[in-house]
């Protein structure tokens, strides 16, 4: 079935859907891969109907949560008569709602009547690009669902490129998640799905309030893809900031290249700027700008405040060029260490006329510490 919107085919290719293994799995988890998965029975069914068409060799699922979904693919395998490598990769060794079972559990506990001639592994506690080289190539399916948030998904699948199998199949979960939940950042596997080359498949699903849009893409990825347009959809807004840089950075420039690498670290600072600015415009509860131009104004700027916030204000401040003396801190706080001088209030070398404060700290000190400043006949905070 081809999707049909007002009346324009689209040339997307469809796929017989598998709705058995789901049924087979419920009897025998009693009912626990369809209360944990995270996917619709079309999603499960459009999943082993791929399963089915293609017969992979090598399987890397990205992003397992309570294991439901892992448990529905085994089954599929199984039921297939397949036998093929799987590995199920997640940030999190504990199932991320609710930090207390394992990721994974529900496949755990049912493994040995649902793993069939599938070697399976668990691969959990740390990001793809710390794994991919143990996993190895030869991937011909590989299923993506994680953050849906920018990087997440797009930035994974091009650590795993290198790795895919010549038409390996990608599925891509959670493709409008953006409308489902109203995030405007959940955008990840659709930009993904629009970006990469290669046969693709996409249905209509009944029944959600999404116009018959579904929930759930795959394309057949080519080696050859068109890579300037595949790292320029990195420069989308990021929701968040990459904790180990470091190993990206290295996948990156082992299978891409300089060129790639010097694109990659301008996209960085290009997120972490735009990240930082993001931060200053909730924090101050006004346009950075406005700050920043009372800031470049001032003489002898103190951040009051030496932990989170603090450090925040001192980045924009390296990046804006805006100079500050140190921090303060209220008299009953530890002084601590920091890249400038930290004072209490009581020990500032500066009279009130002489010196302004931006106050970097949790807003919900912020009236307390504006009274004490006030009281103390510092006035000028901006
Ligand atoms: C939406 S859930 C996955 C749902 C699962 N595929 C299913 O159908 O039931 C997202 C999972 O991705 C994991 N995750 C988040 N960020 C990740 C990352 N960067 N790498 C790997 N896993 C990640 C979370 O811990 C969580 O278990």
């Amino acid at each position: 079935m081809n999707l049909n919107l007002k009346g324009n085919k689209m040339s997307y290719q469809s796929v017989e859907l598998n709705y058995e293994p789901e049924k087979i799995c419920t009897q025998i988890t009693d009912g626990k891969n369809r209360k944990y998965s995270e996917m619709t029975l079309f999603q499960q069914a459009f999943l082993c109907g791929l399963l089915k068409e293609k017969r992979p060799n090598k399987i890397v699922e990205l992003g397992v949560s309570a294991g439901g979904t892992t448990a529905i693919i085994l089954t599929c395998l199984k039921e297939i008569d397949c036998s093929c490598k799987m590995y199920s990769v997640d940030i999190s060794e504990k199932w991320y709602r609710t930090n207390q079972k394992d990721t994974g559990f529900v496949a755990k506990e049912f493994m040995h009547q649902i793993v069939g001639k599938t070697e399976h592994k668990f691969v959990l506690g740390q990001e793809i690009a710390h794994v991919i080289d143990e996993i190895g190539d030869g991937i011909d399916f590989l299923i993506l669902d994680t953050t849906h948030s920018m990087p997440g998904e797009y930035l994974d699948f091009l650590v795993c490129l290198p790795y895919l199998k010549e038409d390996c199949v990608v599925v891509l979960h959670d493709v409008i998640e953006n409308h489902v939940i109203c995030r405007d950042n959940e955008i990840a596997t659709n930009l993904l799905f629009q970006l990469v080359q290669g046969n693709k498949w996409y249905m209509k699903e009944n029944g959600l309030e999404t116009f018959g849009f579904s929930n759930i893409a795959a394309v057949e990825v080519k080696k050859q893809q068109n890579m300037d347009s595949l790292f320029g959809g990195l420069s989308f807004s990021w929701l968040y900031m990459l904790k180990s840089e470091k190993k990206y950075m290295e996948l990156i420039e082992k299978h891409y290249g300089e060129q790639y690498l010097i694109q990659f670290k301008n996209i960085l600072a290009l997120q972490k700027y735009t990240n930082i600015r993001k931060c200053i415009n909730a924090h101050y509860n006004m346009d950075h700008d406005f700050l920043r131009l009372k800031w470049k104004n001032e003489k002898n700027v103190f951040l009051y405040g030496a932990g989170y916030w603090a450090e925040i204000y001192s980045e924009y401040a390296k990046i804006n060029n805006l100079s500050f003396i140190g921090y303060v801190i209220s008299d009953e706080q530890q002084i601590v260490d920091a890249d400038k001088p930290v004072y209490k209030l009581k020990d500032l070398p500066y009279s009130p006329e002489d010196c302004s404060f931006i106050l970097a700290l949790d807003r919900k000190h912020f009236s307390l510490i504006r009274k004490n400043l006030v009281d103390k006949g510092y006035y000028k905070i901006l």
